[in-house]
């Protein structure tokens, strides 16, 4: 059983700029669940924004932290979890979701990935660099995981509501 009846949290995995997070807060408020985003969770933790968390600690050090914070989520009760484009990739953070929780991937094509990171250009892997390339590279490295979450669904177009719509239905 993977549903939420089963107390599991529900966690959303996949590459930066999908909409885990605004699609996060509204499937917590059909499934009646609390919503937390690990990005601010770890920020929280750290007393730092992500970024510094990078220059400081490099990508290895924001990984652990990454982990730790997700462990702890998990830990809580369930609830709806938004991730960090990386988190699933990491093998112990993955295998950490893939045992206690639901994992659901939202896909969506690298034309709306790009439009939507451009929006808000603050990620430390993307900076000075050329998003798509970046995207175009790290989407190739990160479907092998991705593709282990235990549903998959697509966000391209159309308002997020319909993506929530697909992942209740999978849930169900
Ligand atoms: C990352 C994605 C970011 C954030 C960090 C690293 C990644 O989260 O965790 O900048 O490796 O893809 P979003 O997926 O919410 O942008």
């Amino acid at each position: 059983v993977t549903n939420t009846a089963s107390g599991r949290s529900i966690v959303l995995v996949g590459m930066m700029g999908v909409g885990k997070s605004t699609i996060g807060k509204l499937l917590a408020g059909k499934l009646g669940l609390d919503f937390v985003d690990s990005d601010e969770q770890i920020e929280a933790a750290a007393g730092m924004p992500i970024s510094e968390i990078f220059d400081r600690f490099g990508e290895s050090g924001f990984r652990d932290g990454e982990r730790r914070v997700i462990a702890r989520l998990i830990g809580e009760g369930p609830k709806v979890i938004a991730t960090g484009g990386g988190a699933f990739i990491n093998d112990e953070t993955r295998a950490l979701i893939k045992e206690q929780c639901t994992s659901v991937w939202i896909d969506a094509d690298l034309d709306v990935l790009v439009e939507r990171v451009s929006r808000r250009n603050n990620r430390p892997l993307l900076v000075g660099r050329n998003p798509r390339e970046v995207l175009t590279e790290l989407a190739a490295k990160r479907t092998p995981c991705y593709s282990q979450a235990d549903i998959h669904v697509r966000s391209d177009s159309g308002p997020h509501s319909r993506t929530v719509g697909q992942i209740l239905e999978a849930l169900a």
